[in-house]
C-alpha cells in the first residue's frame, strides 16, 4: 500500500486525478470502478478539467459504482446513480449507457447483485477503483463484522454510517437514510488491478490508521487493502496524522511517483 500524503485535499485530488487519466490514455477502453461521498468529488471536477482540456476521453471508457441505497430510485436526488450523474458523468465525455450503478429497486437483490459481479467480469475486471473510506473504516457500504472475501449484495448500515451520511446527503434527517444498500464485496474491490483510496480530514485519521497499521481485519474493512499490490492512499495531513511511520510513506511514495 502507497500511501501519498499532500498539504490539501486539493494537491491530494489533483494527483489521483493524474492516475487515472494516465491510464486512461493508455488504455482508452480502461475499466473504473467508481465511488461516491463527498471526497471524491474535487477529483471528479479535475478530471472533467482533463477532459475539457482535451488531455483525456472518456469516449470508450466503462463504469461500475460501488454501491446504491436500497429502496431509492435512480431518479432519487440523493441516490448515488443521481450522485454520480451530476458529480461526474455530466461533466466529462462518458456515455451514460457505458455506466453502472447497481439497481436500488431490485426487486430480487442477490439476483442483481450476481448479475452486476457477472458483468464486470464479462468487462474484463476492473482496471482501476476508487474509493473512499468511511469513519469507521468501511470501504463501498462493508461495514464493521463483514468478510473481507465478501461478493457483492445487499448490506445493513451501522449507525454511525447512517449518522455520518444523513450530515451530507440528507440534510440531517437520520429517519429517511436507507438502513440498507447494495454492495460490492470486499473481495470484489480487492481484485481490481488497482486501487485510489482518497481520505480527507481529521474525522477519518481513526480509520486511516486501522487501514494502514492495524492488523488486517473486518472490524476495518478497508485494511483488506494491506494484501493488494497496486493500492495508493491519496490523503490530506490531517487524515494522516495518527500515522507512526507517516514521514516514511510521505517519502517512499514521492520517491516512486517521481520515478513513474
Ligand atoms: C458512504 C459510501 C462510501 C464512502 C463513504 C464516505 O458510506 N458508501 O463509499 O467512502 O460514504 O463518504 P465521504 O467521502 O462523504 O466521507
Amino acid at each position: 500500500m502507497e500511501i501519498v500524503i499532500c498539504k490539501t485535499r486539493e494537491e491530494a485530488s489533483r494527483k489521483a486525478a493524474d492516475m487515472i487519466t494516465a491510464l486512461v490514455r493508455k488504455n482508452p477502453k480502461a475499466v473504473l470502478g467508481l465511488a461516491t461521498g463527498s471526497t471524491p468529488v474535487l477529483m471528479y471536477n479535475e478530471l472533467a478539467k482533463d477532459v475539457k482540456a482535451k488531455k483525456v476521453s472518456f469516449r470508450q471508457v466503462r463504469s461500475w459504482n460501488l454501491d446504491e441505497y436500497y429502496g431509492l430510485a435512480p431518479t432519487h436526488d440523493q441516490s448515488y446513480r443521481y450522485f454520480m450523474n451530476e458529480n461526474l458523468f455530466r461533466k466529462i465525455d462518458i456515455k451514460l449507457s457505458n455506466t453502472h450503478v447497481l439497481n436500488g429497486l431490485a426487486k430480487d437483490p442477490a439476483k442483481e447483485c450476481k448479475a452486476y459481479e457477472a458483468a464486470i467480469r464479462r468487462a474484463g475486471g476492473i482496471d482501476l477503483q476508487v474509493l473512499g473510506i468511511g469513519s469507521d473504516g468501511h470501504i463501498a457500504f462493508n461495514e464493521p463484522g463483514t468478510s473481507l472475501n465478501s461478493r457483492t449484495s445487499i448490506v445493513y448500515l451501522t449507525p454511525s454510517t447512517i449518522k455520518d451520511n444523513a450530515r451530507l446527503f440528507f440534510h440531517g434527517r437520520l429517519d429517511e437514510v436507507p438502513t440498507a444498500a447494495l454492495s460490492m464485496g470486499v473481495g470484489t474491490i480487492c481484485e481490481a488491478r488497482k486501487v485510489v483510496l482518497l481520505a480527507f480530514g481529521a474525522n477519518k485519521a481513526d480509520a486511516v490508521k486501522g487501514m494502514v497499521e492495524g492488523g488486517i481485519s473486518q472490524f476495518c474493512t478497508a485494511s483488506a487493502l494491506q494484501a493488494h499490490n497496486d493500492a495508493w492512499v491519496f490523503c490530506d495531513e490531517a487524515a494522516a496524522s495518527k500515522l507512526k511511520l507517516r514521514k516514511y510513506y510521505a517519502w517512499r511514495s514521492a520517491t516512486k511517483l517521481g520515478s513513474r
